[in-house]
Order: structure tokens, then C-alpha cells, then sequence
């Protein structure tokens, strides 16, 4: 069953702008070390924090409590697995969340795309829940 979806448009030349103002100090905020990590070897460094700021986005409407006052923004991280396809890591009061709104016997998966064409980044997040097997 599909416990949420989410999406987000965010705008690249507002992201950059933030990097070029506030640098490191925004990076820190937001992206955990892993993200910060993939967009520095980027060439578009702004497009690859905009897609993972639209996912942030996206995966807190999915969550149904939208960007809160007081959310850590790196407890919904992306990380990209060999094939580049990307996968979202909730830890913290994100985890919490998702293990609260997922039904008794049911595992939680949350899905995630992405896309990006400058200036938009956009981001899709489903969360969906099966029931675990058991034996
Ligand atoms: C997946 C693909 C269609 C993306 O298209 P694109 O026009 O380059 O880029 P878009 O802006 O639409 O999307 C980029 C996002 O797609 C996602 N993506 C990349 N590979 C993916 C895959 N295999 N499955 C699902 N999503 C994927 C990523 O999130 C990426 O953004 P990120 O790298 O910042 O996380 C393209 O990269 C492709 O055809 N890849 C083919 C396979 C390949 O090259 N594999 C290499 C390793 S096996």
C-alpha cells in the first residue's frame, strides 16, 4: 500500500546563489557529509544539491509533516547506489516518522527519483508499505 508521495520543484540559480552567500555554512545545514561529498566532485555542484534539496523537500511532504520548524534536513539524506540509481536514508526524527505511519506486520520502502533540466530540479518521493512474510 502507498503510506505517502511527495514532490518538489526546486529552482538551481536560487540554490547557487545560497552556496555563493552563505557557502559551507548552508552545505553543513542541509547536506550530511555523503552529499556534500558527491556534489564537490561534480561539475554542477549547484544542480546536485538542488535535486537533493527538492528531495529533502519532497520526502518531508511524504512524511506528512512538511519542513517543520526545528527538522534536521540531514536526517533525509540521498545516496546513489552503483547503477546511480538514488535511494533515501531517514535517520532521526525521519525515521521515527516513517516507523510511526507504517502499519502494524508492514515494512516501510521509500522511493525516490530525480531529474534535473536548468534551471528545475525536481524531486518525486513515494513511501510504500508491504507486509513481512512470515514463515
Ligand atoms: C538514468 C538516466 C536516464 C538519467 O538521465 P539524465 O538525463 O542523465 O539525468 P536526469 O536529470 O533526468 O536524472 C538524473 C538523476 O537520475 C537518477 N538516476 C541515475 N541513474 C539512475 C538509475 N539507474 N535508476 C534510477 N534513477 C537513476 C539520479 O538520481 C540522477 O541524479 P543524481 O545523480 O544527482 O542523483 C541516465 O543516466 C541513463 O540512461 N543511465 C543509463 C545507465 C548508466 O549509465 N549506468 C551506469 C552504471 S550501470
Amino acid at each position: 500500500m502507498i503510506l505517502g508521495i511527495g514532490t518538489d520543484l526546486a529552482n538551481i540559480e536560487r540554490i547557487a546563489g545560497t552556496l555563493d552567500r552563505f557557502g559551507d555554512r548552508f552545505r553543513n545545514r542541509v547536506f550530511t557529509e555523503r552529499e556534500q561529498a558527491k556534489a564537490a566532485r561534480r561539475k554542477d555542484e549547484a544542480g546536485t544539491y538542488a535535486k537533493r534539496w527538492a528531495a529533502k523537500e519532497a520526502c518531508s511532504k511524504a512524511l506528512g509533516t512538511g519542513l517543520a520548524m526545528g527538522i534536521s534536513w540531514k536526517d533525509m539524506s540521498v545516496s546513489n547506489l552503483r547503477t546511480g540509481q538514488p535511494v533515501m536514508e531517514l535517520t532521526g526524527w525521519a525515521a521515527e516518522r516513517l516507523a510511526e505511519m507504517t502499519p502494524a506486520g508492514h515494512k516501510a520502502t521509500v522511493h525516490v527519483s530525480l531529474t534535473d533540466d536548468h534551471p528545475w530540479a525536481q524531486a518525486f518521493v513515494v513511501i510504500e508499505a508491504e507486509p513481512v512474510q512470515v514463515d
